[in-house]
């Protein structure tokens, strides 16, 4: 990346370089102009003839909303800078500060770009100061702003609902604008961060590092030039400064590539190396036996106990108490908030914990920290720890209403509450979940505006004080399965819960689009039982397998009901699984084809010296042609594909594809989900 400096920044050059330059204006002619970006300023405001949307809005303290800022200096710092409050990036490399000052308002804006030395991806972020004598109101800040001299741009979004969470989207774009936004408090199942924006310069991936509401912007005008911006959704946000305060956005990364292929290799990339805790970056996910699909809310200590030794037998390595282990909680009306045993149902949880330890086994639990429900002893004695406004009836959803976290004495309570249960079922293992979206929202000691940005940073502070005071604690985000899947989540739970849609077929959209940004070892996979409780069709415990391998594999059933056949089967499964597990922990991934759109696809693992491979083929609809050509090998070497007796080249294997005429998608008595699945390994000859 490349900064021409006058009396604006201009951003010149944009590349697959990790370098990050500024250089002084000299001579306009004689700059190095990548493919058409110049002229591209890293931040923009309000009321100085610029007509499209700004990426800084702040209203100053006589009222105005106009801000012309102009460039002061710039500096460089190597290693990470903090963001107060927020989670960002780790290992950074080299940061470029520009600053920018508002004379007539005494305002000053910093931009801080960052690159990464082992990882393709730029960060930035923008910290506001309030250096004038009268408080500011910030009503929109970008954390990073592109333009492009072109107006034409392809949008990839990723949108969807509960259970069909993160479905991919074209949008062509030659005119207007395209916001890419969640309105729900989080990011939201309805549209992630994520996105990609195809032009004339190539690929761009654009991610943000935060989990409440985010907008991105895409604005084609009238000159043919489009503006990028990415950050905190305005809509309901604002945020006021007092003299000498300042404000610091999340942080947004930028992946540049030549395809969406090198925009998935560069965001797994970064989330390994850069996002996850350090900690739990490179070790292997357990494999979860989950109580939820088998039971519900329908157990005891002893059947749960029955089926954690099931488990056992068949190879899993850590069982789940899921939710109706606490308070009351019969169904999903009462007790959350009361995190105390319900000793009349599961028989005293440490007691249940020590004996499914006592099996070999570890021991997980699930929490949803962040609600409570009115019908709670909490709520009956602090009923001023629940987000309502005063004297309004409060819309629930799943009946069940937020923790105020935006008050000390709540986030207090959830940190307290959370470390008992933790300390008490010496739980390795915490499944967190949030499953509503926000309505009411209300707070009588700040603007209302800041409301969902402040519950933003006490929810990182309850998650950031539980990580500290429990390190060996496995988190797992969750959110009515996958509603609140980005990068903020990930600095502090390095697996999330996919989704609620464990239906194979159904579940592989889901899949390739999270998988296009986030690497397969930040998604939970479970094989559920058959029928799917869900979508009623049935599917074999082969396809559920190999589609569950396209992240950490577990198990949503109740293992006590599987056949003896089925037994067997899923013991060679975990058996399998462990084998292959160092490999697919280290490997990269691609995605093949373009599922669902095109009949076949799938996912390769290929190890880091591209020896060796383990490719999954997917096939959703007929096709005559099943031919698939595989990625991530090396041209050079030859190949043995499965037990196929002639070697392929590399460089064939991903020019013109390979048959794989074994893959069967039938539909029959047995399978009424429409799906085929082959799991096949690949060896250079030199792996022999
Ligand atoms: C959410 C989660 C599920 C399960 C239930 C429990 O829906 O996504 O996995 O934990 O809550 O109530």
């Amino acid at each position: 990346m490349n900064f021409s400096i006058g009396h604006e920044v201009s951003l010149v050059y944009i590349g697959k370089a990790r370098n990050l330059e500024a250089s002084f204006y000299k001579d306009k002619k004689n700059q190095e102009f990548s493919k058409g970006i110049n002229n591209g300023n890293l931040i923009s405001s309000y009321g100085i003839g610029d007509y499209r949307l700004p990426s800084i809005l702040i209203k100053n303290g006589d009222g105005s909303y106009c801000s012309s800022f102009s460039f002061h200096s710039y500096k460089e710092m190597e290693g990470d800078y903090e963001i107060k409050g927020l989670p960002s990036s780790h290992g950074k490399g080299k940061t470029l500060v520009f600053s920018f000052i508002d004379n007539d308002n005494e305002i000053k804006a910093e931009v801080f770009v960052s690159s990464f030395s082992d990882c393709s991806c730029f960060s930035s972020s923008v910290k506001i100061t309030n250096n004038s004598g009268e408080k500011i109101t910030i009503e929109r800040l970008s954390s990073l702003q592109i333009d492009f001299p072109f107006g034409e741009d392809e949008v990839y979004s990723f949108d969807g609902c509960w259970a069909k969470e993160r479905m991919k989207h074209k949008t062509l774009l030659k005119g207007g604008r395209l916001e890419v936004d969640s309105f729900t408090g989080s990011s939201s199942a309805f549209h992630n961060p994520a996105v990609v924006i195809k032009n004339k310069a190539g690929y761009f991936g654009i991610n943000l590092i935060y989990s409440g509401e985010h907008k991105t912007s895409i604005e084609t005008d009238g000159y043919m030039r489009t503006r990028v911006q990415t950050g905190i959704n305005d809509f309901m946000f604002s945020f006021d400064l007092l003299p000498g305060e300042s404000f610091h956005s999340p942080e947004a990364c930028l992946f540049q590539g030549e395809s969406v292929d090198e925009i998935s290799s560069s965001s797994h990339e970064f989330i390994k190396k850069h996002i996850l805790p350090p900690f739990w970056a490179g070790k292997p996910a357990p494999i979860v036996f989950n109580s939820w699909e088998g039971v519900y809310f329908d157990f005891d200590g002893p059947l749960l106990l029955k089926m954690a030794r099931k488990a056992k037998e068949l190879g899993g390595e850590l069982f789940v108490v899921d939710d109706g282990w606490f308070g009351k909680r019969d169904n999903e009306f009462s007790s959350l908030g009361d995190w105390t045993d319900y000793e009349k149902k599961t028989g005293g949880i440490g007691k249940l914990a020590d004996e499914i330890r006592g099996l070999g086994l570890k021991f997980g639990i699930w929490m949803e920290p962040e609600m409570i429900s009115q019908e709670s002893s909490i709520y009956v004695s602090h009923p001023e720890y629940a987000l309502v406004i005063p004297g309004k009836k409060p819309i629930k959803q799943r009946n069940q209403l937020y923790m105020d976290l935006t008050r000390k004495e709540v986030r207090d309570y959830v940190v307290f509450s959370v470390g008992n249960v933790l300390d008490a079922t010496k739980a390795s293992y915490l499944k967190w979940d949030y499953n509503r979206n926000f309505t009411d929202i209300f707070s009588a000691s700040f603007p209302n505006r800041e409301y969902l940005f402040r519950y933003m940073l006490g929810f990182y502070e309850v998650v950031s004080r539980i990580q500290k005071e429990h390190p060996l604690v496995l988190m797992e985000g969750c959110a009515s399965g996958g509603a609140r899947f980005d990068l903020g989540i990930l600095c502090y739970f390095p697996q999330i819960w996919t989704s609620d849609n464990t239906d194979p077929r159904a579940r592989i959209p889901i899949d390739m689009s999270t998988l296009l940004f986030y690497p397969s070892q930040t998604t939970c996979n479970h094989i559920a039982c058959s029928p799917n409780n869900n979508s009623h069709l049935t599917s074999s415990l082969e396809d559920r397998f190999n589609t569950a391998l396209l992240g950490n594999l577990g198990y949503e059933l109740n293992p006590c009901l599987l056949t003896e056949k089925e037994e067997r089967e899923v013991k060679k499964q975990t058996a399998l699984y462990k084998k292959l597990r160092p490999f697919l922990l280290e490997a990269d991934s691609y995605l093949l084809g373009d599922l669902p759109f095109t009949p076949l696809g799938g996912e390769i693992y290929v190890s880091k010296d591209q020896a060796e491979a383990l490719a999954i083929f997917i096939q959703m609809r007929k096709t005559r042609e099943k031919r698939l050509r595989l990625k991530g090998l090396n041209p050079k070497l030859n190949y043995k594909i499965g037990n196929r007796p002639k070697p392929v080249s590399g460089e064939e294997i991903m020019t013109k594809g390979i048959p794989i005429r074994e893959l069967k998608y039938k539909v029959s008595k047995e399978n009424t989900d429409k799906i085929g699945t082959l799991r096949v390994l690949i060896k250079s000859e030199l792996s022999d």
